[in-house]
């Protein structure tokens, strides 16, 4: 049986390589549409979890991931032992920077090498981590033949992008279109059939390059567009009496050529803030260096020093110094109402606190019950009431997960500095709140 009759009659084994955020919602679909699917992630604690069924990812319903592994549908290893067995195999390994900020793609040379080592005729490799145009064809492609196989005829392989938005509840892999470019017009065509039995809509485009490419400006518009709302609340504070949120609010009811971005303690998470290095580090090979990447992230990456610069500020307007005051923390995760930590701008700004000598910092977050900085010391989560807070010199708000009780917060606080717009219409405290981008002047 040939691979499209194989994908067609569900007959196709799957094999993800990466059980994170992008593979295990990946395998709960497939696995979903009646293929058998195989995990392989080094994670020892991951492929234990998925084989006792158990999910450790927030948008994968438990029940679901228990039934398919119950079934037989999901399994997972920590080798690539059957990587042979497996028609279709999806690369969903992390493509973090280094601390110099240039890309590290060694998780995806690393699999691709375990890979090879099993490819064999009518395989289908789809890369889906982010990174830079040239990847598949220059660095994947290049293992893969070195095995005597060649693409397009043997096996075939494309890049297909990820668009999985953790916590999204509208948008989630069935109903988010995909991109996908193969490295020949065969290779475009059977990746697109596999992934249409997982996604409703698939865009095809000319090569791997332009689907690498379409993937990081997806991002870097992202970042631009922070990067502008950014100095644009920083220009508020400058001008005085101009709230940016009520600016953006304003802005927001165009209906047409008009996108809501908000701005904040700086940019986490895996994407946004990594992607737009992946560019500019690869256009430097050819002597371009991109002004608007490099300013942006730049505007983005000053915020968390801005921010410690709005709670000096706060404090000193009572009197304390830094090197007296204690700070609660309001918020951890990147973003609201998940548990990610993974580049979060609140751990920059308790960084940068007790660098400039704060003595006592805590913080609370439902969503994050401890986390390393960078230092490796552990910080864990407090429990917040009105005591606790009214024991605190100033409160800081770097994540508005959604079920915190914000009067009861500000009503108790000293001092509040929220840098996500959580104190919008509290009348009650307002004298005691700095908001990023309303008006604190410096
Ligand atoms: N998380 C998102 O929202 C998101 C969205 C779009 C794109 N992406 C991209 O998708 C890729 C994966 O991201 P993620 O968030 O799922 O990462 P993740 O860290 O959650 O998961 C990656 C997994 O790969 C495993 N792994 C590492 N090296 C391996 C190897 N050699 N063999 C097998 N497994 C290995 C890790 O143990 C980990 O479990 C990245 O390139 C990321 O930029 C992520």
């Amino acid at each position: 049986m040939g691979l499209q009759e194989k994908i067609l009659s569900k007959k196709a084994n799957i094999g993800i390589v990466g059980l994170g955020y992008v593979g295990t919602p990946l395998a709960v679909e497939y696995a979903k549409k009646g293929f058998k699917v195989q995990g392989i992630d080094l994670n020892k604690k991951k492929v234990a979890m998925i084989n006792r069924g158990e999910n450790y990812i927030e948008d994968i319903d438990d029940a679901e991931l228990k039934h398919l592994v119950e079934e037989g549908r999901i399994s997972a290893k920590t080798t690539y032992e059957d990587i042979k067995d497996q028609d279709v195999i999806y690369i969903c390994v992390p493509t973090p920077f280094k601390k110099n900020k240039e890309p590290d793609n060694s998780y995806i040379h690393d699999s691709v090498r375990e890979i090879a080592k099993g490819l064999r005729k009518e395989q289908l490799i789809i890369l889906k981590s982010t990174t830079y145009p040239e990847t598949t064809e220059k660095e994947v492609l290049p293992i893969l033949e070195a095995t005597g196989l060649k693409v397009g005829t043997d096996f075939s392989l494309a890049f297909s992008p990820e668009r999985v938005d953790p916590g999204n509840k509208k948008f989630t892999t069935a109903n988010t279109p995909i991109v996908v470019g193969g490295v020949t017009p065969h290779c475009t065509e059977i990746a697109s059939l596999a992934i249409r039995q997982v996604v409703n809509l698939v865009h095809t485009v000319s090569n791997p390059r332009v689907a690498e490419m379409e993937k990081l400006l997806e991002n870097i518009f992202r970042s631009v567009n922070i990067a502008l709302v950014n100095e644009l609340a920083r220009m508020c504070d400058r001008m005085g009496d101009i709230d940016i949120w009520e600016v953006v609010e304003a802005a927001a009811t165009k209906p047409f050529g008009y996108m809501p971005f908000y701005p904040g303690p700086g940019i986490g998470g895996h994407c946004i803030l990594v992607d737009p290095y992946f560019l500019a580090s690869k256009a430097r090979e050819y002597d371009f260096h991109s002004d608007f990447i490099e300013l942006a992230a730049k505007t983005n990456e000053d915020m968390p020093f801005y921010v410690a610069g709005l709670v000096r500020r706060a404090l000193s307007s009572n009197g304390i110094p830094f090197t007296k005051a204690k700070i609660l923390v309001i918020g951890v995760a990147f973003k609201k109402n998940i548990a990610d930590m993974r580049n979060s701008p609140a751990t920059k700004v308790i960084e940068l606190l007790l660098e400039r000598g704060v003595p006592e910092i805590k913080y609370n977050d439902p969503y994050v019950p401890s986390f390393k900085l960078d230092d490796g010391r552990e910080m864990h989560s407090i429990d917040i009431n009105p005591e606790v807070i009214q024991s605190f010199d100033a409160v800081v708000i770097t994540t508005d997960h959604s079920n915190y009780d914000w009067p009861m917060i500000v009503k108790n606080a000293k001092a509040v500095v929220d840098t996500r717009n959580a104190t919008k219409g509290l009348q009650i405290g307002r004298e005691k709140i700095s908001k990023l981008g309303s008006g604190t002047r410096f």
